[in-house]
């Protein structure tokens, strides 16, 4: 695949620092051939969207070279990337909905200049080609998603794209769906499409991709081809996590009794598909338990169950010996939650003492609360926990990432707690308050409490947990102690083999 002489994109030097000061690309050159599927691998985070989102002219690079064809580009927007023939296909599809397939891929081609009847013809060569079955009078919004992402793919193919960029593509698709996205990339590389696959999924690198470039932390670290050495999951795993530095052990004083018990637990998720299958652990206080696994293995459920948002089909979650059956009973029992998406648990139209408000106090009684109440909540997160905002009032959604964070983390810590269950506490944050967050978790633990630790993060798990288990399709694929998880051994797990 390789045999040509020039890449048909080069991408040199790249560095991406965003507006809140997160380095996310830190020098990265990267490059695609011809006919190649190039697999994108690293874990959440590593800046595999970040990279793909200036090749494909939706964000600038802070510095750094694209280059198409051997020569030198500078896209004002997408759509001059898709008229180089550089073409992107988001995780949550992009089409229209209220229109049906035909109409959506005919706004498209129009918007790219083309008259309608050449339009038709193109999708139609299109679709035999890849010999793809396409209801064109279906409504997208019926569509299930392995149905949209073959229509993003006709969109993309008939606008002339020679190079597909495809974001974590089986996030949204059933096993069997997903096989069907394997067969159809296998016949872009038989056309000459170029296809650079993003993803943190091991098994499926070594399933489609002709050569992979692994990302971590804004770096490449390790460029490797099919049929090399080290193209295998195991080898894949070391490289996309890292070596891990043996940090100082935390505490090894004796741990006290049981805090959290999870017992026999199956839990449902929305589409009704039971996705946690007997997951029985308990954490003691002082402890904390690492939950690794690639997202999107039933550790959702499990934390919505865990925090009582969740009713069990089977099983049951004690916290301190009370069964929580409603988050309520969760709280009262003294639990605490870190969730992994900020978004979702800010109120972006409150200020940050109001959301802090809400945090600390719980909902009904934050609403009652005097000004003065709220400015000396703010004058906490600003002392005890660094958080950097204009004052009390101002609108929480006006601040950085981190510092959000800081706000969410800071007014749960303020209310003190015997459990902890914590998503992704670090996610997106600069390295300082990453670390200051983790220092917050490990001596909580040392105070006694104990930790629930879910993070897709394995430096982060590795460095904080007493013990990790490891997810993999709903099941808990092994526990090991601190001493025995190694990157190697916990990528295997993860990978489910
Ligand atoms: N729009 C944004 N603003 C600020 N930070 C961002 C933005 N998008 C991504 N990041 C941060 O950049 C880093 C890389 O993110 P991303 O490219 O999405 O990684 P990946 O796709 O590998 O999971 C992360 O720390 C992430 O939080
Ligand atoms: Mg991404």
């Amino acid at each position: 695949m390789a045999a040509e002489p020039r890449p048909l994109v080069e991408m040199r030097g790249i560095v991406k620092v965003y507006p809140d000061g997160v380095k996310a690309l830190d020098g990265v050159d990267f490059d695609v051939y011809r006919g190649e599927v190039h697999a994108l691998l690293g874990e959440n985070g590593a800046g595999k969207t970040t990279l793909m989102r200036i090749l494909y002219g939706e964000i600038r690079a802070t510095s750094g070279v694209i280059l198409v064809d051997g020569r030198r580009v500078s896209w004002r927007g997408p759509w001059d990337a898709i008229r180089s023939g550089i073409a992107m296909v988001y995780q949550n599809f992009r089409l229209v909905e209220g229109l049906t397939v035909e109409e959506n891929l005919l706004v498209y081609l129009s918007s790219l200049g083309l008259p309608r009847a050449e339009a038709r013809r193109r999708v139609e060569r299109v679709v035999e080609d890849l010999g793809l079955s396409v209801d064109m009078d279906a409504p997208v919004e019926k569509l299930p998603p392995g149905a949209r992402q073959r229509v993003e793919i006709v969109k993309a193919l008939s606008g002339g794209a020679r190079l597909l960029i495809l974001d974590e593509p089986t996030s949204n698709l059933t096993p069997l769906e997903a096989r069907g996205l394997f067969k159809l990339i296998g016949k872009l590389r038989e056309k000459g499409v170029a296809v650079v696959y993003i993803t943190h999924k091991l098994r499926e690198v070594v399933e489609v991709a002709d050569r992979v470039t692994v990302l971590r932390r804004g770096k490449v670290v390790a460029r490797v081809s099919r049929g090399s050495e080290g193209f295998n999951e195991e080898r894949l795993a070391a490289l996309m996590v890292g070596e891990v530095p043996r940090p100082s052990s935390p505490a090894s004083r004796p741990l006290g009794g049981e805090v959290l018990a999870v017992k026999d637990l199956y839990v449902a998720g929305d589409d009704g598909s039971v996705r946690v299958k007997g997951v029985t652990f308990t954490v003691r206080g002082g402890e904390v338990l690492g939950i690794a696994g690639v997202a999107g293995n039933g550790q959702e459920e499990l934390v919505e169950a865990i925090i009582g948002l969740r009713a069990p089909l089977r099983g049951y979650v004690e916290v301190l010996g009370r069964r929580v059956r409603s988050p309520r009973d969760f709280y009262e029992a003294g639990g605490a939650f870190i969730p992994g998406d900020r978004a979702k648990a800010l109120s972006p139209e409150l200020s940050v003492a109001e959301n802090a408000a809400f945090i600390y106090y719980t909902a009904s009684r934050a609403l009652l609360l005097r000004p003065s109440r709220l400015a000396s909540l703010f004058d906490k997160l600003v002392r005890s926990f660094g958080l950097k905002a204009g004052g009390p009032s101002t609108p929480v959604s006006s601040l950085s990432g981190g510092n959000q964070q800081k706000v969410l983390v800071g007014a749960e810590f303020m209310r003190g707690f015997k459990l902890l269950v914590a998503v992704n506490p670090t996610q997106g944050l600069d390295v300082a308050t990453a670390a200051f967050v983790r220092r917050l978790i490990v001596e909580a633990a040392s105070r006694g409490s104990a930790v629930l630790l879910i993070s897709s993060d394995l430096d982060e798990v590795l460095e904080l947990s007493h013990r990790v288990a490891v997810m993999s399709s709903g099941r808990i694929a092994g526990v090991l102690a601190r001493g025995e998880a190694t990157p190697e051994r916990l990528g295997v797990l993860m990978g489910g083999s």
